[in-house]
């Protein structure tokens, strides 16, 4: 449409200190604009004019530059090939109960698998859940196809089987109370993951976790590659809530770890912990810490005493979920994971928590943390709690 440039236009334009105003074909300039621009020196320049092309940079690239102007000796972090998280083909979760429904859940709802079958013994229950869930896809639009089932035997071809069955604590209870009821179990899953799914990677959740993983090994005759223990990841968080809440931070400010055991002998690593980066002792008194450190090992327990008739599920899942997502590379980096220890630490022949590196075929590597004197010598004690358990 076509202006009226007046010398309205031409004061406006030297107003905001420019000193040309573009005239579009059809536009009108009246005599006074003439006058206004020659008496303040603005160009009444012909357009439409060239405009540079506006150059687009996303948010890594500012950061990255912003970094390199305070310290040009600065050498960008190359982002590994980065590859599309690869989604599981068949994930079979043996137990149903709230562990495995709410891994199933969080799985579906990341579309994670193509997929799901859940196994459990009560009969109805892994079906229903997985009606349950399987209605919920016409929301989340998940292309998951979820089953159940009471048979071991629909662990046939599993990728990957988190195995949650077992009997849970009760108030009053330790995790290695549960040995030898939930040995039991491990066999019975150990058979038909053999037989059934023999390429599988397992991840094991039944308490007491590094017990029960080292008969899953036994049993299945698997590699330490294969056969992982869930628990760093679920201590773990737990620590980082626990110093988060004690800091009034929020948890994505702080980097913590566990190791050791699932029980009493868990090993919280203050030294190897951060709060904005910075050491835990610049924001919290050593009482605090240690009270966080016992609100870690403790965690569990303290759900099963509220609870009364069974004990966490929705920490356990997401943690779970954690090592699944390393597995299938949608996470980077290490994590704690209980894996047959083979010299690392100075531990062989035990299975405990230790920070990893996994990939689509379990275990890569164990990262060896270096630890003060009195977090080494937990790690021992915990190794020599582990294998007393087992001894027969
Ligand atoms: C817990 C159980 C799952 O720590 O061991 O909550």
């Amino acid at each position: 449409m076509a202006r009226v440039i007046g010398s309205e236009q031409v004061n406006e334009v030297r107003a905001r200190g420019r000193q040309l105003l573009e005239i579009l074909p059809g536009d009108i300039v009246t005599d006074l604009a003439q006058e206004a621009a020659s008496r303040l020196g603005i160009e009444l320049r012909e357009g439409p004019l060239e405009r540079p092309a506006v150059i687009k940079t996303d948010g890594n690239t500012n950061l990255r530059r912003g970094l390199y102007r305070r310290n040009p000796r600065w050498v960008a972090p190359q982002a590994s090939a980065t590859r599309e998280p690869r989604r599981i083909g068949k994930l079979a979760l043996i137990g149903a109960g709230g562990v495995g429904a709410n891994i199933a859940h969080l799985i579906a709802n990341a579309d994670a698998a193509r997929d799901i079958v859940l196994i459990d013994i009560a009969p109805g229950l892994a079906e229903a859940t997985a009606l349950d869930l399987q209605h919920s896809t016409g929301i989340s639009r998940s292309r998951a196809q979820i089953s159940g089932s009471t048979d071991l035997a629909t662990v046939e071809g599993a990728d990957i089987v988190v195995v949650t069955a077992g009997r849970p604590r009760t108030p009053g209870m330790s995790r290695s109370d549960l040995i030898d009821v939930n040995r039991r179990v491990i066999y019975a899953a150990a058979e038909a993951i053999r037989t059934r799914a023999p390429d599988a990677i397992i991840i094991v959740v039944t308490n007491p976790l590094d017990e029960m993983t080292t008969e899953m090994l036994q049993a299945t005759e698997f590699p330490r590659e294969r056969v992982l223990g869930m628990a760093g990841t679920l201590d773990s968080s737990r620590f980082r809530a626990a110093l988060a809440k004690a800091a009034d931070v929020e948890t994505r400010d702080v980097e913590a770890i566990t190791l050791g055991s699932h029980g009493d002998e868990m090993v919280p690593v203050p030294s190897r912990s951060t709060i904005k980066g910075r050491p835990l002792d610049v924001f919290l008194s050593a009482d605090m810490i240690e009270a966080c450190v016992k609100d870690a090992v403790t965690g569990g327990g303290q759900v099963v005493a509220l609870k009364k008739t069974g004990s966490a599920t929705l920490a356990p899942a997401h943690a779970t979920v954690e090592l699944i997502d390393h597995l299938r590379g949608a996470r980077a980096g290490s994590v704690p994971v209980s894996v047959k220890l083979e010299g690392e630490y100075g531990l062989h022949d035990v299975v405990l928590g230790v920070p990893c590196h996994l990939g689509a075929n379990g275990l890569v590597s164990v990262e060896e943390l270096t630890l003060t004197e009195n977090e080494r010598e937990a790690l021992h004690a915990a190794a020599l709690a582990v294998q007393s358990r087992l001894a027969p």
